[in-house]
């Protein structure tokens, strides 16, 4: 990605479709006015169905991180906004190689966004539990697995985390886990894979299926509500 290198090989090519965008084309769709738009609203979640290394949610993490920052006063709040920036980002992605790069891209993408804010802007110090947590919300947001059938290549279901605000508290999230399956069935358009990079509403109406989510066969773990900066700690209720 960051050399540039649109193909790895004429097979991966043929066999899965595999061309990375290059960053020029990236800036190009992200400027488009309704995407833009989306990007300003802190809470406005994104999917990447075909995720590749991550070049459009890369991008993407750092305008976010920025939004983050205008809407911060202090280094603090800004350690919590940049925590709920990064959780409105998925991607899914078949090729496990593909999916080892997207983790570390979005890591190293966060790490120097964050750091680089914090201490330019808010003349504040890393905080290391900042850090830790977003290692947790990208291990959880980015799935390898097939999005057409929604599965892993184990063959068990793909399984997204909602990061839901908690009203009147703002440094508190709670964690909800769903099936991507769940997710689509729930609603129209707005759960509907279709383009690279289109900002959908992935938990739009989650009251309502929260009961589909009773219906799955398989168990989720239940998250304890926590701060934003504690998310690391994965405390189960
Ligand atoms: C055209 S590339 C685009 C990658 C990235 N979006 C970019 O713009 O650089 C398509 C990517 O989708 C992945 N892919 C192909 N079929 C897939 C599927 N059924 N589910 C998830 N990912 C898939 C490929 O491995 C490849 O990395």
């Amino acid at each position: 990605m960051s050399d540039e290198k649109i193909i790895k090989s004429a097979d991966r090519v043929k066999n899965h479709g595999e061309v990375f965008t290059p960053k020029r084309v990236v800036d190009l769709m992200l400027d488009q006015p309704e995407i833009t738009a989306k990007i300003n609203d802190l809470h406005a979640t994104f999917l990447e169905p075909s995720a590749g290394e991550g070049a459009f949610l890369t991008e993407l993490l750092k305008r976010k991180l920025k939004v983050a920052a205008k809407q911060s006063k202090t280094a603090s709040a800004f350690n919590t906004n940049a925590l709920v920036a990064l959780s409105t980002l998925y991607g899914i992605e078949y090729l496990e190689d593909n999916v080892e790069m997207l983790v570390m891209n979005m890591m190293m993408t966060f790490t120097q966004t964050y750091s680089r804010i914090t201490v330019d802007d808010f003349k504040g110090r890393v905080n290391d539990h900042v850090l830790k947590s977003a290692q947790v919300i990208i291990r959880a947001n980015m799935a390898q697995g097939d999005t057409l059938k929604g599965i892993t290549d184990t063959g068990a279901p793909i399984v997204f985390s909602e990061w839901q605000a908690v009203n009147g508290q703002p440094s508190k999230v709670r964690r909800m886990e769903y099936t991507f399956e769940s997710i689509l069935n729930q609603s129209g358009p707005t759960g509907t894979v279709q383009h690279s990079s289109q900002q959908l509403d992935l938990f739009a109406g989650t009251e309502d299926f929260d009961d589909a989510k009773q219906e799955d066969d398989i168990s989720l773990p239940q998250y304890a509500l926590c701060k934003w900066t504690d998310i690391y700690k994965q405390e189960l209720e």
